[in-house]
């Protein structure tokens, strides 16, 4: 088998269940979706271990394929939802999973049917969304959502959402006017956090508003650290344990003995056990640059490649590599999934394989220009 990289960069080889992956998918049609479900339940096992008194909340955004919360539920998950869909999709997963919603803007209907719905608590990170929970569903527990530096993260998640220390602390004051129970606080570190000091960082930060919240009376009891946990492409990535040691020391350093802690890992729960495969469709020669272009690409799989997200690519084609512009199917120029991918020569109808490809791909894959979605597939 022939592995190319995005980037050039090098990266171990692929591992004996990735090529597992790659021998069982030969009768399935491109685009697809193969998920493992042996590593799907691994993942939960190996955070356990990993944070064992922590609650793992799996963000159903990740992927939210009916299987892989049913799977994640019989580990033993809740689940971290935001929408009337996302509850919905929980509830037949499993009618009891734990469930809490950690988007701190929610519709005021959602808010209402998820408190019917059992979930535990919500996120705010304003006054105006305090006042909805207030009407919407009096006496709720919340948790404030932090502002907390996402510099390691290869998807940030900042700006768009949390306040600063003094902002979280007023709000928590505020929820408990307002009649609902001031939890805790919750924060993300960015999406494919590559650097375990972040999650130092974002729990100094969560230290501050619990020690200003005790002394306006206010003792918080809940403390979540998001998700972010980091999965191999082409990047090097700390192991869940340094990750895990750094947590496990800044909770020790900082909080109070009894203190619930939660995770709400999305891409580490899914990423690594899915194989996405795809099919040429064309060749160009373009301004003395070789295009390569697939059935899948930014629109129906692989919207991530936009921000300069890498996969690794593998294809059973061999031969010399030289740099091709991939891009996927559609019409619209934004479709290009790497500027520069060293690949062997290939001809309409090779396959390629986007390794560990299980997070946000099939989630944001929409029918754009009437390319579906990657079809699903589970083996064991
Ligand atoms: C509130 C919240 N929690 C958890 C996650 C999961 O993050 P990740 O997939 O990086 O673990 C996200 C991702 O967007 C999120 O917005």
């Amino acid at each position: 088998m022939n592995r190319v990289y995005l980037e050039h960069r090098e990266v171990p080889a692929v591992s004996p269940a990735t090529a597992r992956l790659i021998e069982r998918s030969h009768d399935l049609e491109t685009p697809f979706l193969l998920v493992d479900r042996t590593r799907l339940r691994d993942n939960p096992r190996r955070l356990r271990a990993a944070f064992p008194s922590a609650g793992v909340y799996y963000a159903v955004k990740a992927n939210p394929h009916p299987e892989i919360l049913r799977i994640l539920a019989d580990e033993g998950c809740g689940f971290e939802i935001s929408s009337d869909g996302e509850l919905d999709l929980a509830r037949a997963a499993d009618p009891r999973a734990p469930l809490v919603s950690s988007n701190p803007v929610k519709a005021p209907a959602f808010i209402r049917r998820a408190c019917r719905g059992g979930v535990e608590a919500f996120a705010v990170d304003s006054p105006h969304e305090l006042s909805k929970i207030a009407d919407e569903a009096p006496g709720a527990a919340v948790y404030v959502r932090l502002l907390v530096d996402n510099s390691g993260s290869e998807w940030p998640l900042a700006r768009k959402y949390g306040v600063e220390t003094d902002e979280a602390i007023d709000l928590l004051v505020r929820a408990a006017d307002l009649g609902l129970q001031p939890l805790g606080t919750t924060f993300h570190v960015g999406s494919q956090c590559r650097m375990s000091a972040s999650w130092d960082a974002a729990l100094a930060r969560s230290a501050e508003v619990w020690n200003g919240a005790g002394r306006r009376g206010i003792n918080l009891t809940f403390l979540s650290i998001g998700g972010g946990f980091p999965v191999r492409h082409t990047r090097e990535i700390p192991p869940l344990d340094e990750i895990a040691e750094v947590v496990h020391q800044s909770i020790a350093d900082r909080f109070p003995p009894v203190v619930r802690v939660t995770l709400e890992p999305g891409r580490a729960l899914v990423g690594d056990a899915a194989l996405l495969g795809a099919s040429v469709i064309g060749k160009a020669r373009r301004s003395g640059e070789e295009w390569v272009y697939l059935d899948v690409g930014v629109f129906n799989g692989l919207m991530e490649t936009i921000a300069g997200f890498s996969y690794e690519v593998s294809t059973l084609a061999t031969g010399p590599r030289s740099s091709v512009v991939l891009a996927g199917p559609s019409c619209d120029s934004v479709d290009v999934i790497a500027e520069s991918a060293a690949l062997p020569e290939l001809s309409v109808g090779d396959r390629v394989y986007f390794l560990n490809a299980g997070a946000y791909t099939l989630a944001y894959a929409s029918h754009f220009n009437g390319w579906p979605p990657p079809s699903v597939h589970f083996v064991d």
